[in-house]
């Protein structure tokens, strides 16, 4: 199956159609299992899962999730942290239990255990029914690097120069030298088991990763193109991210 294409007038309707996907399969099944994002993209994405679940009676009660990555060496109450931005982002406005929301722990003694533990975790709760993405500017997912095998599972991971710059411009680190040189990360095939993918790309600075996800070769130089094979992805657009797309009709 093709990766399914679907490009919005804009960044908000990329979150409204998101967050629409996600309250509809919790709807369909309340012990959804759903896999989470963090950074710039889903935040609006988050705000309005928030707005229809309270407007549209939708209970989270019975959902489980699990998050893609954590910094290592940040707790969780660190607020650079990814479990502090589930927090505030999401969790704490739904029903969600606290014991059902799952991340790594970035300040684990032992990774490997912790990794091996979080991928067991992940296969006894049945699976992810729904993981949302987003989409480095190198291509990445989750922090799957380029070059990262596709076979690969929750693991101790070097972040890139790249990433360590993006994630310092301002938005949540302010001098690169505050990055965490590593996190643990889900793997791309962790990720590729999920039953559904969502990715999210918004903004002329994931224009290029986005087309070469889509059009380019499949290759470990972009671990995004592995979503070519999944049997049910598809990549929410805005205008800017879709532009250099080539085959759209
Ligand atoms: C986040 C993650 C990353 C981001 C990607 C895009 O948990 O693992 O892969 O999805 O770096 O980040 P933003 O949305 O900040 O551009």
């Amino acid at each position: 199956m093709p990766i399914k294409i679907q490009v919005c007038a804009d960044a908000q309707e990329v979150a409204r159609i998101a967050a629409g996907k996600l309250i509809e399969q919790v709807r369909d099944k309340p012990e959804t299992v759903l896999g989470l994002a963090t950074g710039s993209t889903p935040e609006q994405t988050y705000f309005e899962i928030t707005r229809l679940a309270e407007g549209e009676d939708v209970s989270f009660r019975r959902v489980s999730s699990y998050n893609m990555d954590e910094y290592r060496g940040l707790a969780g109450s660190h607020p650079q942290s990814y479990r502090y931005y589930m927090q505030e982002k999401l969790f704490k406005h739904l029903d969600i239990k606290p014991e059902n929301t799952h991340l790594l722990d970035g300040r684990a003694k032992d990774c490997a255990a912790e990794c091996a533990a979080f991928e067991a975790r992940i296969r006894a709760g049945g699976g992810i029914d729904l993981w949302l993405l987003g989409i480095g500017t190198n291509g990445h997912i989750a922090f799957n690097e380029p070059g990262s095998s596709f076979e690969c599972r929750t693991r101790l991971v070097d972040l890139s120069k790249e990433t360590i710059a993006a994630n310092s411009d301002g938005r949540f680190f302010k001098d690169p030298a505050e990055v965490p040189r590593q996190a643990l990360t889900v793997g791309i095939a962790t990720i590729f088991d999920a039953r559904k993918i969502v990715l999210l790309a918004t903004g002329e600075k994931k224009a290029a990763a986005i087309a070469a996800a889509v059009e380019g070769p499949r290759t470990q130089d972009l671990p995004a193109s592995r979503l070519q094979e999944h049997p049910d992805c598809l990549f929410l657009l805005d205008p800017a991210a879709a532009s250099k797309l080539t085959r759209r009709a």
